[in-house]
């Protein structure tokens, strides 16, 4: 039938609004745009939502853990020391030929490894999960993959798939399992990305390749590598993992192939996962690293993660630790901001966690043995900050953590609930301490001196104010 002008004119406008539609999608800002395929986080309920994260926001504490072929070189490649970066930065930094890196396989064998050791590190340190580096940046899988044969099982005399092992002890000893995985940058696949290693060449192009057995099509990677790996990573290991960690998007992960990792994710509705996917897709868990925001992230899940000693993968030389107090305090600080804190270990060629990384994560499940309590399953603070204390909040209790000894009294303005009584959280008996109300303060009478110099938790009982 012959179009008139007004249908040809009608066809015209509505063609012009889809376009117009479709540039301003294009346009827009990629979080706010709608996705190509719909994730979790855009169809669950507020309630299905807090189901889902509950682990995750009771755990406050977990231990990641950095370790691969980078292990061997340590930090030192061909005498040069790759000081800029991490040590699993180290193909990058010293822009090792592809073939180089490859052969490091052929005399990775850890012999010392014992997933029974490393999770049990974990538990005993008062960790509720930890997160392994199924595949870091290197490309090298720290698993049985069938995806790629440049793996633990397939590459090396080691010959065992120890992310089986692990998820085997993370099941026994009751710990969660978080999976690391680097789905954009891989530095042995053809097409896969590289970012500039800090410290190095200038950003020329959006991938800083330094070996034309690196040169290929990012699409193809993704099709042919990391989805596939994510595939198997997230079906192999029975309920595991609870957790995934993705890490560096870059343009080249655009929304269309974002939605082809997150249809993928979208088969596993318990699975729990970050803000690094890319293509516009913010995920589960906001992850801040090396720092603690200093007013927390609201209205956001967030993990900081954080090393012991600057580096993620093991170097030799990286012996410069922060103490045992700090990152104890630095746990404090994350919980009392609503956040978890992710604590790295980075074991050696052999398999083992470097000593004073063991003597640090003891540390702290000794401090959380005594106070848990006033870390676990807390909210953000309800009393501001302090330079001399922080706080955690339970429905019926306020976890002061005294980071300075206030001396025989201690005066905390604005309390917004009815305070009932104190006491040390470190005192066995539970002795009431003297609490007198001062307007909307109140003030704690202390002993003179502190139980526990890094940090001492003073418990006040309270309920809703009339
Ligand atoms: C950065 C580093 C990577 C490390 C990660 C941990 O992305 O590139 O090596 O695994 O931080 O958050």
């Amino acid at each position: 039938m012959a179009r008139t002008p007004c249908g040809w004119i009608s066809i015209a406008l509505v063609s012009i609004a889809m376009t117009a539609l479709a540039m301003h999608a294009a346009s827009a800002d990629p979080i706010t745009a709608p996705h190509p395929v719909p994730s979790i986080q855009d169809t669950e309920t507020p309630a299905e939502r807090d189901a889902r994260m509950r682990w995750f926001r009771e755990a406050r504490f977990g231990m990641f853990i950095h370790w691969g072929l980078y292990s061997i070189p340590a930090g030192t490649w061909r005498g040069e020391k790759i000081s800029d970066n991490g040590g699993e930065w180290i193909m990058n930094q010293a822009e090792i030929p592809v073939a180089d890196y490859k052969a490091l396989a052929r005399q990775f064998n850890p012999t010392k490894f014992s997933a029974h050791e490393m999770v049990g590190l974990a538990r005993k340190a008062g960790a509720k999960y930890i997160v392994f580096t199924a595949k870091h940046h290197d490309g090298f899988a720290m698993y049985d993959s069938k995806a790629d044969p440049f793996n633990i099982v397939d590459a090396t005399p080691f010959k065992r798939d120890v992310l089986k092992d692990l998820a085997g002890e993370a099941r026994a000893q009751g710990v969660k399992l978080g999976i690391y995985y680097s789905q954009v940058q891989d530095w042995a696949a053809p097409g896969g990305n590289q970012w500039p290693a800090i410290g190095k060449r200038p950003m020329k192009r959006s991938s800083a390749r330094w070996d034309p057995a690196q040169e290929g099509d990012f699409a193809d990677y993704v099709h042919h590598k990391a989805i596939p790996q994510l595939r198997e990573l997230l079906t192999q290991y029975g309920s595991f993992p609870d957790y995934l960690f993705l890490d560096t998007p870059a343009p080249e992960m655009t929304p269309e192939l974002a939605g082809e990792i997150v249809k993928v994710l979208n088969l596993h509705p318990k699975l729990i996962w970050d803000d690094r996917l890319g293509g516009g897709y913010a995920g589960d868990t906001q992850t801040p690293e090396e720092k603690i925001p200093a007013q927390g992230l609201p209205g956001r899940d967030w993990e900081a993660c954080m090393t012991m000693n600057g580096t993620w993968g093991y170097k030799a030389d990286a012996q410069d630790y922060k103490s045992s107090a700090e990152l104890i305090r630095n746990l404090i600080d994350t919980a009392s901001k609503g956040g978890n804190f992710l604590l790295n270990v980075g074991p050696d060629a052999s398999g083992q966690v470097p000593k004073p990384q063991i003597e640090r994560m003891l540390a702290i499940g000794k401090w959380l043995k005594v106070n848990g309590e006033a870390i676990y399953a807390t909210q953000a603070t309800v009393l501001g900050d302090s330079a001399s204390w922080r706080s955690t909040t339970a429905e019926d209790k306020l976890y002061i953590h005294l980071l300075q000894w206030p001396g025989q009294r201690l005066h905390i303005d604005k309390v917004p609930r009815e305070v009932t009584g104190a006491y040390l959280l470190a005192d066995v008996h539970r002795r009431p301490l003297k609490v007198v109300h001062d307007g909307d303060g109140i003030d704690v009478s202390l002993p003179a001196k502190t139980p526990d110099p890094i940090a001492t938790v003073l418990v006040l009982t309270t309920t809703q104010k009339k």
